[in-house]
């Protein structure tokens, strides 16, 4: 098994105000709120020795009277494609298997990103009369609906990565449905990125010398609190830190690597050596920006700026080499192996919370390392 960093649990559900885009647009939309966002989770690296964890995991079987061998889950993954979620699920299922679960009666489905597909997935682990429901929807907007038919089936449910609004999870907590929420306040993971780049001092980063700090944004997907958090709260980080900045460019990248290299050759095409920080929803996104920095010759570092978010091993490479500023590690092993407990718990007829959270986690030059010997 591999060390894991210990997650802090977060709670309370807000409706928060979203500025997105140049335009400064504004939207609502719903999402946890936590007042730890300001503060860094120091990396606690956990050796968890094979034989303690098999022990762990024996205790939990034991607890639930040594069968959940022979209950079945079901997983859907809104996107097999997705690295992230590549990370995610790949650790969620060996942990359930740890945990006393078989092989066998994990079903992980891929949805493909089209929320009718995922929507007959879910249809089929019913007919099937799953034991648990682990679902990370396509669009977070359809948790209602999936709700509403999984309760009616009588299986318990836990949402992970994509969180439903604040509104539907009052109806679990209104109704006492065996329904929660798994996931990182990405408010926290945008003020990360941005204070990576506040550390870095404003003289260092106003490369031109205008007083303002010029940069390019690339969102993830726009329906996803995750993109509209991490784009309001890396910029808000320098704000709040008194630089003045100036959006030249900010477009939606999905979650991809292909998509982002394109935008960001694209604006460092039209803005050149205007461009000072380019901030990336994700690492997928980073990496593609990364090459398309590259192509136009600039040296990260030197004459421009980059982080992400994810701390996925290429991008935790690229921080060590320089040719990254920075990354946020979103902790895949606290995630999942909160879910598969908040599962396990319904299994045995306990309850959960209606909201699992968990830290980010900084990763710099000075810790990239260390993160990396914990993911790899
Ligand atoms: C985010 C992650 C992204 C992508 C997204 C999918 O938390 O940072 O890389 O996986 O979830 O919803």
């Amino acid at each position: 098994m591999k060390k894991k960093i210990i997650g802090v649990i977060l709670a309370t559900a807000m409706v928060a105000t979203l500025f997105t885009g140049c335009s400064g647009k504004s939207e609502e939309a719903a999402a946890p709120a936590t007042d730890a966002a300001q503060e860094e989770a120091a990396p606690e690296a956990e050796d968890a020795a094979p034989a303690e964890a098999e022990d762990a995991a024996d205790a939990t079987a034991d607890a639930a009277g040594g069968d959940l061998a022979s209950k079945k889950v079901g997983v859907c993954i809104y996107q097999f494609s997705d690295n992230f979620m590549t990370l995610f699920r790949t650790e969620l299922e060996n942990y359930l298997i740890a945990q006393g679960f078989s092989k066998d009666n994990i079903t992980i489905v891929d949805g493909q990103n089209d929320q009718a597909t995922q929507t007959g997935q879910i249809d089929n682990f019913i007919n099937d009369k799953v034991d648990v429901l682990i679902v990370n929807p396509v669009n977070s907007s359809s948790a209602e609906t999936i709700t509403d038919k999984v309760v009616e089936a009588g299986i318990p449910l836990v949402y992970i990565n994509r969180e439903p609004s604040a509104d539907e999870e009052k109806r679990w907590e209104d109704n006492g449905w065996n329904v929660t929420y798994v996931g990182c306040d990405a408010r926290q993971s945008g003020t990360m990125q941005g204070e990576m780049i506040v550390d870095l001092g404003l003289e260092a980063v106003d490369l031109n010398g205008d007083g303002k700090i010029q940069y390019i944004m690339v969102e993830g997907d726009p329906e996803n609190v995750d993109a509209q958090y991490r784009t309001e709260f890396s910029v808000k980080a320098l704000t709040d830190a008194g630089f003045e900045v100036e959006c030249l460019s900010d477009q939606v990248g999905n979650w991809q690597q292909a998509e982002a290299q394109q935008i960001v050759a694209n604006a460092l095409g039209q803005y050149t050596t205007d461009v000072e920080v380019v901030f990336c929803n994700n690492d997928a996104m980073a990496l593609g920006a990364l090459q398309a920095i590259e192509a136009a010759g600039r040296t990260v570092g030197t004459d421009i700026y980059l982080v992400g978010v994810d701390a996925l091993s290429e991008a935790l490479e690229n921080v060590i080499a320089g040719t990254m500023t920075g990354t946020v590690f979103n902790d895949h092993f606290s995630q999942s192996h909160s879910a598969a407990d908040a599962a396990i718990r319904f299994i045995n007829g306990e309850s959960n919370d209606y909201y699992i959270g968990c830290d980010y986690v900084k990763a710099t030059k000075d810790n990239a390392q260390e993160i990396l010997d914990m993911v790899k």
